[in-house]
């Protein structure tokens, strides 16, 4: 059949960690054979069982009357108050449920279409609209972008600028490059980062508004790790809101899909400037009718409580155990990781390919065919990403040791 779909769609590859995941599948038996069944280091979905309160109230709620109609784009009023308190409590932040916030199927969902509604797709390459994103970044805004007929314009994020990238600068280059000031329609910023882990500092996220602000641009925040943390209070995540006129130009996303280990479930939220809700929530009301109002309602009460503010404590403080385990055996193994430096924030370690091998893909592959391991490289984050690669430690202790001594075994030293 002749090809029906546009040319963006057209350009697509399978997102990368379901091509992995494909890659895996196909290598099991191989891999089992030799004592190497796989250990995936490569997707950032905790394994962890969710809290326990949350599982036994979801199962109450179910034979609730009328629980499995549909909800409402927006979100039921009950899950919307609730995401109000904890942005209160959690950030000292006000949201008004009614104007400021929106349910979503899961944050990536909900970028997708915030991405989607801003680009008014063009072919030519200097027509196109705007969208600058961290380079490395969580792959999808790439792609998002992509499909929508946009351009993604790298703000490189090296240790170099400290993660800091300078986005006048950024700006003007973009310009100079021949793209248009009308056609910048937003900038991305993602802190605590995926993939690099790191957190930055309200100085920097401040600029960032005073930058949005003075030439009309939206901002984006993805808050998507805002509850991992387990370093000291210096780095503990904080929202963009807490920062003054974050309003005027800015929305945020959240997600509960880490904090409580709920990937599957697909709920997240975004909150902000009202009249980009409203507009956003237009759009959203064509696409989905809400979430499963049994999920909505279990994660409001989770969302404020002792139980649900305890699990994310002690998943912090297993995060903080898994990177040690990683952070030491890594190091035994010639990688330049410093205990000082290493951040504290999200369950990822960013780390530089040996220099023996010439392309991050060629050292994940040799590594997922020898040891079973299966890494993310670096490149599929952006341009910035070559040369290095992602280790999500979201699996067990026990596995994460037998990544080390598989490593050690097989040979895969940094030097
Ligand atoms: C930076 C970032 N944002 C958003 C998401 C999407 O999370 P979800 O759609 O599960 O809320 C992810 C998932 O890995 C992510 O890494």
């Amino acid at each position: 059949m002749r090809n029906l779909f546009n040319d963006d769609v057209m350009t697509l590859d399978t997102y990368i960690m379901f091509k992995l995941k494909e890659q895996t599948t196909k290598l099991t038996p191989e891999l089992k054979a030799k004592g190497r069944a796989p250990i995936s280091l490569s997707m950032g979905a905790p394994t962890a069982n969710p809290p326990k309160a949350l599982i036994e109230r979801l199962k109450e709620i179910l034979d609730e009357d009328g629980i499995h109609m549909y909800s409402t784009p927006k979100g039921e009023p009950y899950y919307r108050k609730a995401i109000a308190e904890r942005m209160k409590n959690r950030f000292g932040v006000d949201m008004d449920p009614e104007t400021e916030i929106f349910s979503l199927v899961g944050s990536k969902e909900g970028i997708a279409n915030l991405i989607r509604f801003l680009i008014n797709p063009k072919k030519e390459e200097f027509e196109k609209d705007v969208i600058m994103v961290p380079d490395p970044c969580y792959a999808s805004y790439l792609q998002f972008i992509k499909c929508s007929g946009g351009k993604a314009y790298s703000m490189p994020m090296t240790e170099e600028n400290d993660y800091k990238p300078d986005v006048e600068k950024i700006y003007q280059q973009l310009l100079n490059d021949g793209y248009k000031a009308e056609n910048v329609k937003a900038m991305i910023i993602n802190f605590p980062n995926n993939p690099l882990g790191v957190m930055t500092t309200k100085e920097y996220v401040k600029s960032c508004i005073d930058f949005c602000k003075k030439h009309e641009i939206l901002l984006i925040s993805d808050a998507a790790y805002c509850d991992m943390y387990f370093g000291d209070k210096e780095e503990k995540p904080f929202s963009i809101f807490e920062l003054e006129g974050a309003k005027d130009i800015a929305v945020e996303f959240f997600s509960f899909s880490k904090p409580y280990a709920i990937t599957g479930w697909r709920l997240g939220w975004v909150c902000g400037n009202k009249d980009i809700i409203q507009r956003f929530g237009k759009g959203k009301s064509t696409i989905d009718n809400g979430i499963f109002k049994a999920l909505q309602k279990a994660c409001a009460e989770i969302l404020n409580s002792p139980e649900g503010d305890k699990y994310i404590e002690e998943s912090n403080k297993g995060y903080a155990r898994k990177q040690a385990i990683m952070v030491k055996g890594l190091k035994e193994l010639g990688w330049p990781i410093s205990e000082e430096t290493v951040p504290h924030t999200t369950f990822y370690l960013w780390l530089p390919i040996p220099k023996r091998y010439s392309s991050s893909f060629e050292f994940c592959e040799d590594v997922l065919k020898k040891s079973g391991v299966v890494l993310v490289p670096g490149n599929a984050y952006g341009e910035h990403g070559e040369g290095y690669f992602r280790i999500s430690f979201v699996c067990s202790d026990e596995q994460l040791q037998e990544v080390i001594d598989r490593f050690k075994a097989d040979g895969f030293t940094f030097n």
